[in-house]
């Protein structure tokens, strides 16, 4: 599946325009975060932009939120590795490579950084990490994140934590236009 179309797909199973923000933004991240490691950039923006394509569907119930995405990504034919990484984001058992760990922490930090833009006149453009950093020990900031899923990506991803918020910023940059930031 190509961009596009990704974001076609993505599109319609969206319900709301905070959701499908919140899934580019996390494809931008992925994207970035592929490019750091050499690693597949397509692959990895597709389990971004999949990660939450069920929210508005199934909200926060536990027992179906990622399978139902997982049900509709497998009928679509998208790659298995995509379908594990988007189960990966919600469910332990599915974290086996680095790109179903990564997406955890790419989730984490989209909300951070929504947040940090959402204060900022400028929005995302010239975003520092030193005042993400601060944001990120502000623990009333962005009440949403678990802020140890976003310092977690050293422990995961052997990224410290200046470079992986560097890396997310990158992210967010590219995709910035496509989600009014
Ligand atoms: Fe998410």
């Amino acid at each position: 599946m190509d961009r596009e179309a990704a974001h076609a797909f993505a599109r319609q199973r969206c319900l709301k325009e905070t959701t499908y923000r919140h899934l580019v933004l996390v494809e931008g991240v992925m994207r970035s975060l592929a490019r750091r490691f050499d690693e597949d950039k397509d692959l990895w923006g597709l389990t971004g932009l999949f990660h939450d394509l069920d929210q508005d569907h199934t909200g926060d119930d536990g027992a179906q939120h990622a399978r139902m995405a997982a049900g509709w990504l497998r009928e679509a034919g998208v790659d298995e590795r995509v379908v594990n990484g988007v189960l990966a984001h919600a469910y332990d058992d599915y974290r086996t490579d680095r790109m179903s760990r990564a997406v955890v922490h790419a989730d984490a930090v989209a909300g951070l950084l929504v947040a940090s833009a959402l204060v900022r006149p400028q929005r995302a453009a010239g975003m520092k990490v030193s005042s993400v950093k601060k944001k990120l020990k502000e623990r009333s900031f962005a009440p949403g994140v678990n802020p140890d899923e976003v310092t977690g990506a050293e422990a995961t991803l052997g990224l410290p934590l200046d470079e992986f918020l560097a890396v997310s910023i990158e992210g967010l940059q590219e995709v910035a236009p496509e989600i009014e930031l």
